[in-house]
């Protein structure tokens, strides 16, 4: 389905690739995350994309203009379907991301990958943002990181399924809203370290675009079963 993309946050590409024949179909996408681009880097991510799946290459850009343009130009090349940067790395710098986005898909000949911002990390909370020298409530500080990463012609954003519905109201149908910390129901009682969560159906009725959702697949004896169940309530949703 569409919807549901599995972070493989596995130790191995092999694994990673075993995971993705596995969820074939079930699976509307992969993220590739730090620790396997750090392990295996961009031929895994094309392989992946060889495969035909759509991944989301989850590597957080935060850099002046120029380093995330040049980032983005080179995660376009992997084929990747959707990348990241951080939202409060501002608005010139996520203009260079859409930019660059744009123009090497142009030059590759290829679709260009959706740009979306991480807005808050789901493990800072109010205090920790303080600590940071941000003042404002943590929604607030989520909407207006959203509506800045709209403003530079992002595609989206990367929120907590708490604030999904605040973001929607302020930055329109149109905008891909991407969430992880999805639990309950479907994607089973274990919260792992995932604080502020939903579940799928829910996270889907506030307004989110995609789910990402990783343990309660991938460490399920049987992550088809597992993806397929999470697949099914997200229909009935
Ligand atoms: O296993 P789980 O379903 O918690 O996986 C969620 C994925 O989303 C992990 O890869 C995690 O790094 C990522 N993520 C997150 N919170 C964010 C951004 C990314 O959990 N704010």
């Amino acid at each position: 389905m569409d919807q549901l993309i599995v972070a493989l946050d596995v130790e191995s590409g092999e694994r990673a690739l075993e995971l993705a024949a596995e969820l074939q179909g079930a699976a509307g996408g992969f993220k590739v995350g730090s620790r396997l681009f750090t392990l295996e880097g961009p031929a895994l991510v094309r392989r992946l994309v060889d495969t035909g799946a759509r991944v989301f290459l989850d590597l957080k850009f935060h850099d002046i203009p120029n380093t995330v343009a040049q980032a983005v130009d080179a995660a376009t090349a992997t084929g990747a379907w959707m990348v990241n940067v951080h939202a409060s790395g501002g608005i010139p710098m996520m203009e260079a991301a859409a930019r660059a986005a744009l123009e090497s898909a142009q030059r590759l000949g290829r679709p260009a990958p959706l740009v979306v911002g991480v807005t808050v990390l789901t493990s800072m909370d109010e205090g920790v943002l303080r600590e940071a020298g941000v003042e404002r409530p943590l929604p607030e500080q989520v909407s207006a990181l959203a509506r800045m990463a709209k403003a530079a012609g992002l595609d989206g954003v990367v929120a907590s399924p708490r604030e999904v519905a605040p973001v929607r109201a302020a930055c329109g149908e149109r905008f891909v809203i991407v969430t992880p910390g999805i639990r309950g129901a479907s994607a089973g009682a274990e919260r792992h370290d995932q604080a502020r969560t939903m579940g799928p159906a829910e996270a889907l009725r506030a307004g989110a675009t995609y789910l990402v959702i990783g343990r309660p697949i991938i460490e399920a004896r049987s992550p088809r079963a597992a993806a397929e169940a999470i697949v099914e309530e997200l229909r009935r949703a």
